[in-house]
């Protein structure tokens, strides 16, 4: 399978994520939960489905956390306060340097993040008006300052939280982030 039919395949498995409902049984804000969205997304497509990495990975000059201290960080991460806006902010900041998986960090962990401002807050990200090229700018900037993304993210957050649009073309939107366009 070439990485676009593992992207189109793994995109219909997010929409049935929440199609189905199943999205409802996932922890939320939990090291588990992550797990759970990450095996979901790449059951059949990924052998490492789910699997915690035992590499350690970069993106352009930034490596995440080693993977021998995965183990130890993960339990800290889940364990941080989601309250604010900017406290669920700054865990899923802590989240993205961990990225605990070899490949789908991104998709797996906006998921994740939606969960909590759901959760938290009855509020979600309106993604399909945040642009790539701020919102990945604002990423690779989040491990300095944060201040950027949860200013990107609180201005298109909404309570429209069960409307099919917002959640549908959020998570076209969070593939399109990752390169993939139907
Ligand atoms: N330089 C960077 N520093 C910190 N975070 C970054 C950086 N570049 C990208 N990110 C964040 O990591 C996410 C995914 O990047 P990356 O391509 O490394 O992960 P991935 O595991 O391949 O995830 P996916 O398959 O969903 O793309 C991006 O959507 C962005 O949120
Ligand atoms: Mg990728």
């Amino acid at each position: 399978m070439n990485t676009n039919e593992i992207d189109r395949l793994s995109l219909e498995k997010a929409q049935a994520l929440f199609d189905s409902g199943d999205i409802k049984r996932i922890e939320v804000g939990t090291t588990k939960g992550l797990r759970d969205i990450h095996r979901y997304l790449f059951d059949g497509l990924y052998n490492l489905a789910g699997k915690i990495r035992t590499l350690n990975i970069s993106k352009g000059n930034f490596c995440f956390a080693n993977c021998l201290y995965l183990d130890v960080i993960l339990p800290v991460i889940e364990k941080m306060p989601e309250t604010t806006f900017e406290e669920i902010i700054a865990k899923y900041v802590e989240m993205n340097i961990a990225h605990p998986f070899m490949e789908g960090n991104g998709r797996s962990i906006r998921i994740w993040l939606d969960m909590m401002l759901k959760k938290q807050l009855g509020k979600v990200v309106d993604r399909q008006n945040v642009d790539k090229h701020l919102y990945l700018q604002a990423m690779e900037r989040s491990h300095v300052n944060d201040l950027e993304l949860c200013t990107l993210l609180h201005q298109e957050s909404t309570d429209r939280i069960d409307d099919r649009e917002v959640i549908f073309k959020g998570i076209a939107q969070s593939y399109y982030y990752e390169g993939y366009e139907p």
